[in-house]
């Protein structure tokens, strides 16, 4: 079977956005543009000749063809291997997992995360590089340059390779390694936690539910949680992955887990409740009246890792994104370790792993993660909580009434506007640059400004600089508002605001978010004329 070129020219909208190209399904589907994006990672990354490369994705819609065609195109390209999950499926820490296993030069993860699934919604694709990480800014910039100068891609022949079947198999020159999903993340996750007596939490009555939200995570809860861990059955619901992802929407936070945040509410609810997203990266812990956020997940979770096996030495340092809480600076600080502060996107995190600055790293955006791979990974969050309760024997909601008693309490909430008209989005953040220098020393809605300024960051590894990564500022008190655009839609533009402030009085800890932040909301507000550039009057979505 000989390799044959296909004429093509390059097609307009192929930039990655934080996490990947996303667009919609149908923009994925059209002649030659999921084959023009393959072939433009492909020769950006120096070509495939003698490569070995994993392919996985989601199990969203057209998951099963778009792997069958990048099977292809790696075979035409000269790949010598292609190591593919089982009927598609591997999740996005399962697939960073399987290229540091395997040594593998890198991985397709094929997902749009927590955006909607099916013909009509969205279709993502990104490219892992062999330590198991997102490409970096660098190669992401290389990707977008090979997308705008395509004039050919490479394609062979050859039937569909059968992914239900284990095992190896081939696409002309090219060997196709279908390997089960599950079992070596699975493994990996039994050498960090004690496994033993997350068993007999179980075994003493203690209840939880996971919900897989019909996305990707399902077949690896119910193996970890249910088969190894001895929970009982019914614990994961919605645990089998469908196409459209049974047409909701698989953001692991409060308004789209809605059926489990009704059970954790509901009468009689289990101890812990959790979620992943569509790609299985992405966490929600939630306990008996205690929805814990992101940031304070993470800051819990910097303060005892310790108490899992895997982290037994302690943390190397830890890393967030810009807008996410400050919450887990403050565990730095009292343990003495370094806190880096990163822009949005977990590719920011892995120089950081790879040189062993940090061993723990999270975002507001429900993601947490440690060296153990190069992503975050909802399934981990999960473990490493179960872990944490079973080795203080503290439930969610003491667990984090002591923490913020000994820490203080981060109050944080993030507003999204979505789908707003990009020109009027531009348009606001272009006002508030221009704002930023007469910031300081101003009073607004009784918060006055200490410090305002577009946060940039430089690589302290590898030296890359990195430029307008959300506008900041910071108010006496420690409170701090950030306003960034989403750069994960496919449809015109999110403005998020992410609203900060500590509460350090006892007596103040156990606030709606919403009260404590108030003037927050108002300054935030009133510094970026929200309602009257965006015609909205309230936000999309409140996290
Ligand atoms: C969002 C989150 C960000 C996360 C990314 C990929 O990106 O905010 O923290 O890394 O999804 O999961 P955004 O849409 O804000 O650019
Ligand atoms: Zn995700």
């Amino acid at each position: 079977m000989t390799a044959t070129q296909i004429p093509t020219s390059p097609i307009a909208g192929q930039k990655a956005g934080t996490s990947g190209l996303r667009r919609k399904t149908r923009d994925f589907m059209a002649p030659h543009f999921l084959e023009n994006y393959v072939q433009s990672i492909l020769t950006a990354i120096g070509g495939a000749q003698g490569k070995r490369l994993v392919l996985g994705g989601d199990g969203r819609f057209f998951n099963d063809r778009a792997i069958q065609i990048i099977l292809r195109m790696a075979a035409a390209n000269g790949a010598t291997e292609v190591i593919v999950g089982q009927n598609g499926i591997l999740s996005t820490p399962a697939a960073s997992h399987m290229i540091r296993m395997q040594k593998a030069d890198g991985g397709f993860i094929l997902s749009a995360s927590h955006n909607p699934g099916g013909e009509d919604e969205d279709f993502g694709l990104k490219f892992n590089m062999a330590n198991g990480g997102p490409a970096t800014e660098a190669l992401t910039d290389k990707i977008l340059a090979q997308t705008q100068s395509i004039t050919s891609y490479g394609m062979i022949d050859a039937p569909d390779v059968d992914l239900s079947v284990c095992g190896p198999a081939t696409v002309g020159d090219m060997t196709v390694t279908v390997v089960e999903s599950v079992t070596d993340y699975a493994a990996l996750m039994e050498t960090l936690f004690d496994f033993d007596a997350i068993a007999g939490l179980f075994a003493g009555g203690f209840t939880m539910r996971f919900d897989a939200m019909h996305a990707v995570t399902g077949p690896y809860a119910h193996a970890l949680l249910e088969d190894r861990l001895g929970a009982p059955k019914g614990t994961v619901i919605n645990g089998t992955p469908l196409p459209d992802f049974g047409g909701g929407h698989p953001d692991p936070n409060p308004i789209w887990a809605h059926e489990l945040m009704g059970i954790m509410t509901g009468d009689n609810p289990p101890d812990f409740g959790a979620a992943s997203d569509g790609d299985g990266d992405r966490n929600m812990i939630v306990g008996r009246g205690a929805y814990v956020t992101p940031s304070d997940s993470l800051a819990l979770i910097a303060a005892h890792a310790h108490r899992a096996p895997g982290y037994g030495q302690g943390l190397a340092g830890v890393a967030r994104s810009m807008p996410t809480s400050a919450a887990v600076d403050r565990v730095a600080a009292a343990k003495g370790i370094d806190c880096y502060e990163t822009p949005t996107g977990w590719k920011f995190f892995g120089s950081l792993l790879d040189a062993g600055k940090v061993s723990l790293c999270g975002e507001e955006s429900a993601g947490t993660g440690s060296g153990h791979v190069r992503e975050k990974d909802g399934l981990w969050a999960v473990l490493m909580w179960l872990n944490i309760i079973a080795a203080t024997g503290k439930s969610v909601s003491e667990l984090m009434a002591d923490h913020w008693a000994t820490y203080g309490r981060n109050y944080y909430s993030r507003h999204d506007y979505e789908a707003v008209e990009t020109d009027k989005a531009n348009g606001l953040m272009d006002a508030l640059r221009g704002k930023l220098a007469g910031l300081p020393g101003q009073t607004i809605a009784g918060l006055t400004v200490t410090m305002a300024d577009e946060f940039a960051y430089d690589d302290p590894v590898d030296g890359s600089h990195t430029s307008g990564q959300g506008i900041r500022i910071g108010f006496e008190g420690d409170a701090r508002v950030v306003f960034r655009l989403s750069g994960t839609g496919t449809q015109g533009a999110t403005l998020r605001v992410y609203l900060e402030l500590l509460e350090l009085d006892p007596a103040k800890m156990d606030l709606p978010a919403e009260e404590a932040l108030a003037a927050v909301i108002s300054a935030a507000d009133q510094i970026a004329g929200i309602k009257e550039r965006t015609g909205r009057e309230t936000p999309d979505v409140k996290t």
